[in-house]
């Protein structure tokens, strides 16, 4: 059976963007940018809230940015290849190939995705991952820590939900963000 994985990128208390909105203190260096595209990898499928498909959509043709790192182009092959799908309520058409619409998150059909895929299914951002979290569907949790502290914004995980989690694999980076592993229990 693949893994639902749930990975965030925040700063140390615990927010995916700040009051503002922001997240371009978040912005991985190459070295984590890097590592974070080993991890991605294995990913057959990406499940996205639409916010986070907003952002991600980017990456569809990020390749045809002029100076584009290499370490970026990699991660747009990675993100290329796997299919996605967006929960929206809302949007009427997407704009990357291999991806399709739903309208619920419907939770015994992403257990059933699990049981048949090949390769491990990702789930983002926050409202979208707590979901999955509240409802027992998350296997493994990979969390950056970005050495900043913002105060208050968007939580990157839910409020009321709780889940004992069992530490894998632990990282540092000369940037000063961390990354933790955690499997669920
Ligand atoms: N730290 C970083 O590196 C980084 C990177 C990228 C983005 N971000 C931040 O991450 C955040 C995005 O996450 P988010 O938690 O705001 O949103 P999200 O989970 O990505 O998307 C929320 C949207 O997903 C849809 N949705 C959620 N639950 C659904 C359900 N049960 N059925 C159908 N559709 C559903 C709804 O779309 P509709 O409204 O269309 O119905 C909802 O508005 C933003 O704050 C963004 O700034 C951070």
């Amino acid at each position: 059976m693949a893994k639902l994985i749930y990975s965030a990128i925040a700063s140390l208390d615990g927010y995916v963007a700040d009051p503002d909105g922001n997240f371009d203190w978040a912005a991985p260096d190459d070295e984590v940018h890097a590592y974070v595209n080993d991890l991605e990898r294995s990913v057959g499928t990406y499940l996205y809230g639409r916010r986070m498909y907003e952002t991600m959509v980017y990456w569809e043709t990020a390749h045809a940015v002029a100076g584009q790192h290499p370490v970026a182009l990699d991660f747009a092959r990675v993100w290329q290849a796997a299919d996605k799908v967006v929960y929206s309520r809302t949007l009427d058409a997407v704009s990357s190939a291999k991806t399709r619409i739903e309208r619920t998150f419907d939770v015994d059909a992403v257990q059933r995705m699990k049981e048949i895929a090949t390769a491990d299914v990702t789930v983002g951002g926050p409202e979208l991952g707590g979901q999955a979290l509240g409802a027992g569907l998350v296997d493994d949790v990979h969390f950056f820590a970005v050495p900043i502290i913002v105060g208050a914004g968007n939580p990157a995980f839910p409020a009321n939900v709780r889940v004992p989690l069992e530490l894998v694999d632990e990282r540092r980076f000369k940037s000063g963000f961390v990354h933790l592993h955690y499997r669920t229990r």
